[in-house]
């Protein structure tokens, strides 16, 4: 499905409103209630997730930025000169100018998220700030397939970037899947610039994922009035608390909706009892180690060529190569 655009040319795999409703319904059906993540990035969730990357309790994007800045020059010297840089996520961070500003002659850059309005905005920006850079947005969902867009030039080889430690969002399967289907889309000889949170302290992590000014409790709660609004439900978000747990057994943060009260609700055709204190599951943040992450790279036929990390060790990016 490609529909022309304003603008900067977008090519559009956007899902359907149709697959929201089937996956919220679905994820409410069973016996562990859950909600996919992904939804969380409509115009509302995009802007209060931006402002979670500046709260003081979330560490990872100031700590991911401060090794950017630090090691941009290196980064771009692994990736290569003439490259097509694939960005997962809409690519409005600074993160992008840092590594962007280092790279020797890119042919294109590729944005590519979820969320058409905001990818559209930042692709524009984006072009503003870099008349001579080919940029060319590509609205889709990135855990599925989707096509690279045709640059005027042909680049040397095709590289991703993938910030912000969303691989962690994944379980390690379905991130492994998500590898391979990287490794697919830019072949031999292509690479990837991923950031990892690291495995730390339950305190830090928490925090990280439940701040003092409640920023981060409406980004969550904010799924449920994403499917008032946009799937004629009846929620009452009110009914519904933030609930962040860092699973130590298993690394990895989970984010939770809690229902404060006995009560239905109604989503289109469907209804669903929720009892006191039960629990819909809408998020995994998974921490790894670097030589965890690597294991399961190159399980997926990425090689580990380098990577860096701040003073504090919390955080991580790594380059990875597909070879022959
Ligand atoms: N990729 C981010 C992370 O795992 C997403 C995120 C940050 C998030 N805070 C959140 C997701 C709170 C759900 C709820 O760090």
């Amino acid at each position: 499905m490609t529909k022309p655009d304003a603008g900067t040319n977008l090519l559009d795999f956007e899902p359907a409103a149709q697959t929201f409703y089937d996956d919220v319904v679905a994820g409410l059906s069973r016996p562990e209630r859950s909600l996919p993540c992904k939804y969380f990035y409509d115009e509302r969730g995009s802007k209060l997730f931006e402002q979670i990357c500046q709260l003081d309790e979330y560490y990872l994007t100031r700590t991911e930025l401060s090794i950017m800045r630090r090691h941009a020059g290196q980064m771009a010297e692994q990736i290569g000169r003439g490259v097509m840089l694939v960005e997962y996520g809409s690519g409005s961070s600074i993160k992008t100018r840092i590594l962007l500003d280092h790279l020797a002659d890119p042919v294109a850059y590729v944005p590519v998220d979820i969320s058409r309005d905001h990818l559209q905005q930042s692709a524009d920006d984006l072009h503003r700030h870099y008349p001579d850079l080919e940029v060319l947005p590509v609205c889709a969902d990135f855990t599925e397939d989707f096509e690279l867009p045709v640059s005027r030039r042909e680049p040397t080889h095709d590289a991703v970037y993938f910030p912000g430690s969303t691989i962690g969002n994944f379980q390690p399967q379905a991130a492994q899947a998500m590898l391979r289907r990287i490794v697919r889309l830019c072949g031999c000889g292509g690479g990837l610039l991923i950031g990892i949170d690291l495995q730390k302290d339950a305190r830090t992590l928490e925090a990280a994922y439940d701040d003092s000014q409640g920023v981060t409790a409406q980004f969550n709660l904010n799924l449920l009035r994403r499917i008032n609004r946009e799937l004629d439900g009846d929620i009452r978000v009110q009914d519904f608390r933030h609930l962040a747990r860092y699973n130590e057994a298993l690394g990895r943060i989970e984010i939770y909706l809690v229902s404060r009260c006995d009560q239905t609700i109604r989503i289109g055709d469907h209804a669903f009892d929720l009892a006191e204190g039960e629990t819909i599951h809408t998020e995994n943040s998974h921490k790894y180690t670097i030589d965890g992450f690597a294991d399961l790279a190159a399980a997926a036929g990425l090689t580990l060529r380098r990577h860096w990390t701040d003073p504090q060790d919390r955080f991580a990016v790594l380059h990875l190569a597909i070879l022959k």
